[in-house]
């Protein structure tokens, strides 16, 4: 794998591509962060699909970036070709890098969408098909960045100057093609000179919120105070935390929403609390196809990344292990939805739909 070192308090975007259809993606190996800052160049469909499978790269809107342009990397061996076989090779590479996470749908929202493109040309020549792709990847990252944007300004009028804000894993700026979900809330608030302490939970067993919510929230100055998850609990009985902002997977068209193993059980003190708990999450992130989260896939991932978390053995040869990466809220637990298009408030199927359907007409 080709990787590039970069200086240390310069770090480049989460992805991007580099140059015309035959280019390549590069994006930063966020397993190496916050020690190191350094970004890998995918030129072959494979090394997306691991970067992937690794969490190089991860969080949902990100996955689904990086596998569009995934799917420009996979064509180019195909440009020399007919355009039968070049729109057999999308259907080929679109298949198989659908096959690197199961739970976030923006990766099957994004591959849907290319493949469709590619499908619906009508194309002269393979060249053609693989210009249009490289646009249309392009025009998915732009669209992701101006969501996050938006989730931000919607969330920031939620929040209150000298709250104390609680989030779980890391739907930051390195879980999207810029700026965030979860963490655009906070971004945009601290825009609007409101003052938020942020709790992170440092999200077992892979530590999303220390190694990299903790350090995106550094990096811009917000005051962040890094706790483990099973203290979320006790911060809240203490009075520290009158808001719950995170991410989202998949979110089903009842509400109930996927995310990171953990989130649920943070929706549940929340509520014991009397503590409004927030998802915020593009549209791409909706699956109206599901009409609750028992239908969300729930991805299994290695034991050994409890086992033996950053190489040393931190439980005894042998012993069982279930390493679910993610959990289903209940929509009943959510207060608000914050998507691009608004706040969706009460958060249930019907408003769902009316929500996303205004803004997709
Ligand atoms: O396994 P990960 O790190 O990909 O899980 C990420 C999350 O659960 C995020 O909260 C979610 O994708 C939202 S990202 C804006």
């Amino acid at each position: 794998m080709e990787t590039t070192a970069t200086k240390s308090d310069v770090c480049p975007p989460t992805l991007r591509w580099q140059g015309g259809v035959d280019g390549c993606l590069l994006l930063i190996d966020q397993t190496l962060l916050p020690a190191e800052c350094r970004e890998i160049a995918c030129r072959d469909v494979e090394t997306v699909w691991e970067a992937i499978k690794s969490l190089r790269v991860r969080g949902a809107p990100a996955i689904g970036v990086a596998a569009a342009y995934g799917v420009c990397v996979g064509l180019q061996s195909a440009l020399s070709g007919d355009i039968a076989s070049c729109l057999a090779r999308v259907t080929q590479v679109c298949d198989y890098l659908a096959t690197s996470r199961p739970t976030a749908v923006n990766l099957f929202w994004a591959l849907k969408r290319m493949h469709r493109v590619a499908n619906d040309l009508n194309a002269r020549s393979a060249q053609e098909i693989a210009q249009r792709l490289l646009e249309e990847a392009q025009a998915i990252e732009a669209e992701d960045r101006r969501m996050c944007r938006a989730i931000g300004r919607h969330g920031a009028e939620l929040l209150r100057d000298g709250q104390g804000v609680l989030t779980h894993c890391n739907a930051g700026g390195l879980a999207t093609a810029d700026y965030g979900t979860a963490l655009a809330v906070f971004f945009a608030a601290h825009e609007d000179g409101k003052q938020l302490h942020v709790y992170a939970d440092e999200t077992r067993p892979l530590l999303q919120g220390a190694r990299l919510t903790a350090w995106e929230l550094q990096q811009r100055g917000i005051d962040v105070t890094l706790i483990c998850d099973s203290m979320a609990a006790q911060v809240m009985r203490e009075g520290r935390v009158q808001a719950v902002v995170v991410g989202a997977d998949r979110i089903a068209a009842n509400g109930d929403t996927a995310n990171k193993i953990g989130t649920y059980g943070v929706a549940l003190l929340a509520a014991a609390h009397d503590i409004p708990f927030y998802v915020a999450a593009p549209s791409s992130t909706f699956d109206l196809s599901l009409a609750s989260g028992d239908a969300i896939p729930i991805e299994q991932r290695d034991p050994r990344e409890i086992t033996h978390g950053f190489g040393r053995a931190t439980a005894p040869e042998g012993i069982g292990v279930y390493n679910p990466a993610f959990d289903v809220t209940p929509a009943r637990l959510i207060r608000a939805i914050i998507c691009e298009c608004g706040v969706i408030q009460p958060v249930d199927e019907a408003t769902i739909r009316r929500t996303l359907h205004l803004t997709h007409r």
